[in-house]
Order: structure tokens, then C-alpha cells, then sequence
């Protein structure tokens, strides 16, 4: 059985785009029995400045009182050194930096020039190299930028130079707004990986426009094994206008189950956690597995009256 990665991002991508504020508690409590699960990697939040993102404002609480589960990668979002050492300060297995690869995406996002932010991730993975942490990088907005249109490959291709010549262990290839089609992904999936063959690449996928899952197979199909996903299909970037949610971890899990693929997740865990986290937002999640149930859901015979 071939073995899939699957990589958390519901307490960063999810909650950072929520209207009221989730109790660091709650946070934190989720965290810890989704480490039960069996995820590969764990987005635990974002050391971003606490007035761009203030639902992520209590970063260091939640890094630091987490209870870490063998064998999972706890990460966290980095956009400059601040972040960095913040993070340093409390402890994380890798750092994943963020930039796009569109120009106006990161300067609504970062509000900086790509060229700036290039220069301060590059201090940033100095530090991490000097710390011993690992780094990956998160090319936002590496399909297409809802403020400039399709993204061109060379582009993207020129940021995954610029950042495998930095040395990083991992690249995650993200579609920021739901603009990929399965037959992008394929484009961009092989070139990528030829040029790179020892990259840990990771797809991350946003269900914007429906594609989230279509996207996510046409990914394994060329060879990727690893993917963020978020609980509930919660999740969107707050600087990207029409931003939704990510693909939905227990969809693309019971997708690839189905299939015969390792997930290594606990699906009814999974299936647990976000009724609990429907709950805790107070209104209908994304994920329509959360409604409908397994495929082995078995209802009563409803008889005509
Ligand atoms: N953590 C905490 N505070 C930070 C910080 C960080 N990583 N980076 C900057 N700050 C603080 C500065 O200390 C300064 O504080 P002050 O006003 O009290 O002096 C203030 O933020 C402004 O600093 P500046 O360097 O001018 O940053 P900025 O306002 O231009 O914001 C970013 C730049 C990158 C920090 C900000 O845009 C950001 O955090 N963006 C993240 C967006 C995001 O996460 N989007 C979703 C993920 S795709
Ligand atoms: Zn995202």
C-alpha cells in the first residue's frame, strides 16, 4: 500500500480566517487529540504579527502547552526573523516559511515585495540552519492569485530555484484560491519534481472552486505523497479576496482509504474531532463527509406511510 503524508493546517489556515476569536484552550485541546490521529505533520498556528493575524495572537501559549505525539512534525507559519525567533523561543520542529509567488499577493499578504521577502526568509533559514530546525517553504498563490490571474510556471519554477538553492529540506506548492485544475497540477507536480527529485514537495489544495479533491488524486498520480488538508474543510487566507477553505482532511482521507492508499489516520477520530469542531465555531463546516458519513454508513430502510 502506498504511504500518504497527510499534514494538519486547521488550527493555522483554518482558524486564521475566523470571524470571533477560538479560545486558546480550545486550541489547544483539539491539538492534542488530533496528535491521536495519525498525521504525518501538524500546522499548530502562526507567528505572524498579532494585528495582521489576531486570531493567531496566542501563538506562544498554544506551542508552548500542546502535548506532542511521537512521530508527528509540529510546524508553524514564519513571514520574517521576528516570527522566527519567537518561534525559536518556545520550540518547533520546523519552521514553514511563507511568501507568493504573485506580486500583489504578497504584497496584500506580507506587505512586502517579493524581492523583500525573499531577503528576510533568507535570514530566517540562516537562523533555523544555525538552530538546527528544519525548513520548509509555502509558495503562496503558486497556480493562480485572484488579484493576477494564472500564475505562469516559470514563475513559479523561478521561486522553487531561488529556494532549493537556499538549502531548504521541503516546498509546499500551494493553490492560495482554488484556481488549479487536475491537469495543471500535473504539469507543475512533473516539473517540479524532475528538476528536484529529493524535494519533500507537499500539494495544498483549497476547495474554492470545487477542484480540491480532483486536484489532490491528479497530484498522487504524478508521484506526490504528501498533502496539507484542513479539518471541516475550514480554512483561507484573509488577505486574498474570495479565499475559502481548504480541502477537507477527512474527505481526502476517506478519498484515499477508499482507494487502498496508507493514510495512517484514524478516520472516526477524525469524523470526532470536527463534530467537535463544528462546535466549537458554531455553524455548518465545509465537509460534507461530516454529514453524510463514511461510506459504510448503513441507514434504516425508510418505508413509505
Ligand atoms: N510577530 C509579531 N509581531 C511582528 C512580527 C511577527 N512576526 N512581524 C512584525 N511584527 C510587529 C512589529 O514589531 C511592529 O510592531 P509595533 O507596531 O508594535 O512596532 C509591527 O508588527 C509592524 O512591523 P512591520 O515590520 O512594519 O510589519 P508590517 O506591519 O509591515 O507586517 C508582516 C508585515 C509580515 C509581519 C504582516 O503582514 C504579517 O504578519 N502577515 C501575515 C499574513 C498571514 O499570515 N496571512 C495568512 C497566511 S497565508
Ligand atoms: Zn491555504
Amino acid at each position: 500500500m502506498q504511504r500518504l503524508y497527510i499534514q494538519e493546517v486547521v488550527t493555522r489556515d483554518g482558524f486564521q480566517a475566523e470571524s470571533s476569536f477560538i479560545p486558546s484552550a480550545d486550541k489547544i485541546a483539539l491539538i492534542n487529540r488530533l496528535s491521536q490521529a495519525g498525521y504525518a505533520k501538524i500546522e499548530v498556528t502562526s507567528f505572524t504579527s498579532p494585528k495582521a493575524i489576531p486570531m493567531l495572537a496566542d501563538a506562544e501559549e498554544v506551542m508552548s502547552k500542546i502535548e506532542r505525539g511521537p512521530g508527528v512534525v509540529y510546524t508553524v507559519l514564519i513571514p520574517n526573523l521576528k516570527g522566527a525567533e519567537r518561534a525559536l523561543r518556545v520550540g518547533v520542529d520546523e519552521f514553514n516559511l511563507v511568501m507568493s509567488v504573485s506580486e500583489a499577493h504578497n504584497q496584500s499578504n506580507l506587505r512586502m515585495t517579493r524581492a523583500d521577502s525573499a531577503t528576510a526568509l533568507g535570514d530566517v533559514i540562516r537562523l533555523a540552519h544555525d538552530a538546527k530546525v528544519a525548513v520548509n517553504v509555502s509558495l503562496s498563490t503558486s497556480f493562480g492569485c485572484p488579484m493576477s490571474g494564472m500564475t505562469p510556471l516559470s514563475e513559479l519554477m523561478h521561486w522553487i530555484d531561488h529556494f532549493a538553492n537556499e538549502g531548504v529540506r521541503g516546498i509546499s506548492i500551494c493553490d492560495t484560491t482554488g484556481m488549479a485544475n487536475p491537469q495543471h497540477v500535473k504539469e507543475v507536480c512533473e516539473q517540479a519534481q524532475s528538476k528536484y527529485p529529493a524535494m519533500e514537495w507537499t500539494l495544498h489544495f483549497h476547495n474554492t472552486r470545487g477542484m480540491g479533491l480532483a486536484n489532490a488524486l491528479a497530484a498522487v498520480e504524478v508521484g506526490i505523497n504528501r498533502f496539507d488538508s484542513s479539518l471541516g474543510g475550514l480554512g483561507g487566507c484573509p488577505y486574498a479576496p474570495g479565499a475559502t477553505g481548504n480541502v477537507c482532511t477527512e474527505e481526502l482521507v476517506h478519498m484515499f482509504d477508499l482507494m487502498g492508499y496508507n493514510t495512517n489516520i484514524n478516520l472516526d477520530l477524525l469524523l470526532e474531532c470536527s463534530a467537535q469542531l463544528r462546535d466549537l465555531v458554531g455553524r455548518a463546516l465545509p465537509s460534507q463527509l461530516l454529514l453524510a458519513g463514511k461510506v459504510d454508513r448503513i441507514y434504516e430502510t425508510v418505508c413509505q406511510s
